[in-house]
Parts: C-alpha cells; sequence; structure tokens
C-alpha cells in the first residue's frame, strides 16, 4: 500500500518541548521517527502517549545516522536533542560542545549525504546574552554569556553556511522559558535535575521541596524580582508545525524568536503557583545568582506575521493550571 504521509526524523523526541512537538506532528498527520537516547528523555511517555517508532541512540553515532537517513523516507528533521544544564555548561563545556556542537554536525552531514535539507532547530534567547534592548527582537547582538548559549550560536552559524555552501533550509528557534503541560494530561514536564522554576515552585506545592529559592529581590523590576517570558509548550510545539510548513512549502532559511511577549516576576509565578494549588509554598530570599539579568522578554512579531503564530496558552494562571495537572499526576 502506498501512503504520502511524510516521516519526520524527531531528535530529543522523549523529551519535554520534544514529546509535545511529536503529539503535535502526529495530530497534523505526518509520520513520526524519535531519535532519542535517553539520557534525559522519557521511554514510557513515548509508549504511552505517542506510540511514535523510537530509536534509542545519539547523534554523533555516524553509523547509525548513515542506517537511519537509508532505511526510511525521511523529509525534514526537527532537532531538539541537546544538553542544556547552564551550569553544566561552565563546569564541563567540554560536554555541551561535543554533544550540542559535534552531534550537531554530524546529524547535519548525515543528512546531507541522504539528499535531506529540511531542518527545524530548538535555539535560545541564550544566545542573546544580556539585553540591550527589551523586548528582545531576532536582530538583537548575539553575545551569549555561557558555554550553552555559545553551542547555540555556533550552531546558527553552522546553519548559515549550508544554506549557502549546500542549499541546506532551516528555521531556528529561539525559545523563551517553555512552561506548562499538555491539557490533555498526557504529557509534560520531567527534567531530572530540575532546573526551571515553574516545576520547582509546583514540586514545593507538592511537599518535594521545603521551599522556593527566589535569587535577588532588588532588581529593577516592578516588584524586586528577575523577569522572564514562559511561553506555553504546546504553543511552541504548534510553532514547529508551521515552521516545518514553511519550510517544506519552500521558505527561505528564517530565525524566530518564540516568546509570550510578556513577562512574568518570580514572585508573580509564585503568588500565581499558591492561588492555583491552594497550596503553601515557602520562599528563601536569598542572594542574586551572578549572570541573571533582571528582564529578559522577547518579541515573536516575526513569528506572528510570517508564519502565522498565534499563542493560545498565553495567561500565567493557564500555563501554571496545566504544569498542576501534570504534575500531580506524575509526581503526586
Ligand atoms: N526547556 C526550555 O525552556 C528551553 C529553552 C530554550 C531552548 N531549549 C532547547 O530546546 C531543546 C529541548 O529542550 P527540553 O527542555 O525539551 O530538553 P529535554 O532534556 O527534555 O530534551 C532533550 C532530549 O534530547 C535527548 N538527547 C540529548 N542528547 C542527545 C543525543 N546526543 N542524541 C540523542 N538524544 C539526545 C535527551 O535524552 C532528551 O530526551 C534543547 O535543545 C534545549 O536546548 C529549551
Amino acid at each position: 500500500m502506498t501512503t504520502d504521509l511524510k516521516t519526520i526524523l524527531v531528535t530529543g523526541g522523549a523529551g519535554y518541548i520534544g514529546s509535545h512537538t511529536v503529539m503535535a506532528l502526529q495530530q497534523a498527520g505526518y509520520r513520526v521517527l524519535i531519535l532519542d537516547n535517553l539520557v534525559y528523555g522519557h521511554r514510557d511517555l513515548v509508549e504511552t502517549a505517542l506510540k511514535a517508532e523510537l530509536i534509542v541512540g545519539s547523534t554523533l553515532d555516524k553509523a547509525l545516522l548513515k542506517d537511519v537517513f537509508n532505511r526510511y523516507d525521511i523529509s525534514a528533521v526537527m532537532h531538539f536533542s541537546a544538553y542544556a544544564y547552564v551550569g553544566e555548561s561552565v563546569s564541563d563545556p567540554s560536554k555541551y560542545y561535543e554533544n550540542n556542537v559535534v552531534g550537531t554536525l554530524s546529524l547535519l552531514d548525515a543528512m546531507v549525504e541522504a539528499g535531506v535539507k529540511t531542518f527545524v532547530f530548538s535555539s535560545t534567547c541564550a544566545t542573546y546574552g544580556v539585553p540591550q534592548e527589551m523586548p528582545i527582537t531576532e536582530t538583537h547582538p548575539q553575545n551569549p554569556i555561557n558555554p550553552y548559549g555559545m553551542t547555540k550560536l555556533m550552531v546558527e552559524r553552522i546553519l548559515s553556511d549550508y544554506d549557502k555552501a549546500y542549499d541546506f533550509k532551516s528555521v531556528r528557534f529561539r525559545y523563551f522559558n517553555a512552561a506548562g503541560a499538555h491539557p490533555n494530561g498526557l504529557l509534560g514536564e520531567d527534567h531530572n535535575p530540575e532546573t526551571h522554576l515553574i516545576p520547582l515552585v509546583l514540586q514545593t506545592a507538592l511537599g518535594k521541596r521545603e521551599s522556593i529559592s527566589v535569587f535577588g529581590t532588588d532588581y529593577p523590576t516592578p516588584d524586586g524580582t528577575c523577569v522572564r517570558d514562559y511561553i506555553h509548550v504546546c504553543d511552541l510545539a504548534d510553532a514547529h508545525i508551521l515552521g516545518l510548513e514553511y519550510l517544506l512549502e519552500g521558505g527561505e532559511s528564517a530565525v524566530f524568536n518564540l516568546g509570550n511577549g510578556s513577562g512574568f516576576s518570580v514572585r508573580e509565578v509564585i503568588d500565581a503557583a499558591a492561588r492555583i494549588t491552594g497550596k503553601p509554598i515557602p520562599v528563601v530570599e536569598v542572594e542574586r545568582r551572578p549572570g541573571d539579568p533582571p528582564a529578559l522578554v522577547g518579541s515573536s512579531d516575526r513569528a506572528r506575521s510570517i508564519l502565522g503564530w498565534n499563542p493560545q496558552y498565553v495567561d500565567i494562571d493557564t500555563i501554571l493550571t496545566h504544569a498542576w495537572a501534570w504534575h500531580q499526576k506524575r509526581h503526586g
């Protein structure tokens, strides 16, 4: 039987943003193949929620990549796999340059060899470094202040060069803070170790942590705590479908911020979480962390106008309500 379903290879598809995007791809009528080394990904979620084919392996494994591109008729690749702990990237940069840059290069070369030249890449607002103006647009200078951000910037540069040399088309998404969980309750955030504010706050609400630390209360922000841009993971997933289809329809390589456009302070997030969970969330105020800018808020006007992206879950209460339902189910 012949079928015209397009097959999309999703690296890191067993992880947080990747798994939500796999579900969105399946709902949009694509066949999905996941490549994940399961260092941080979750086999159980792939098996129960996604039912996608999972290849357990690394982007660093060139023989495996060659075999995958030989065996499957892949139309495009979405590349989520990376290590993403900023602090660890400072203490162990080798691990980050190896996995995030060398691993990506081996994936790109396998693609070029196989003639697959459509690529959607997970970049980050960390490539901007300390913001010079707000909201941050795609033309803001990129001066990352840690190796993690630098690995992503290096891949962005490699993608520009591959376009010129090999006609290799990519969409590079610079995400702000991914947050929330699928409203259907089947998928959500489960990082271990966890460093993101919202899951840490919810773990505190669940009694898994004694308190939440607030790093700095004397920033030049309305309530003195840091302001960040939280974007719902399902809105991120939708943007990936739009970015993929933009490229499949012949679009030129492009870069897009993906953020909420509104910032929420650490204190606003904690207060909203206390309201939504109905639980006490003890707070410990501590010193600022070096390298934390007071505010990071992105402009996503370009994604809205060029891709027609229209994020649905932009208020913090909805983001927290979905995340709380997931946390109670997964960790309660
Ligand atoms: N979570 C955020 O707020 C955020 C913000 C900006 C950018 N990003 C980027 O988005 C992407 C996804 O982030 P996430 O939060 O879903 O992370 P995640 O850790 O949940 O997912 C990454 C997945 O990649 C897998 N992986 C890592 N190295 C691999 C390799 N060499 N080969 C195969 N699989 C490998 C891991 O096992 C994991 O399942 C990452 O590239 C990250 O840098 C995330």
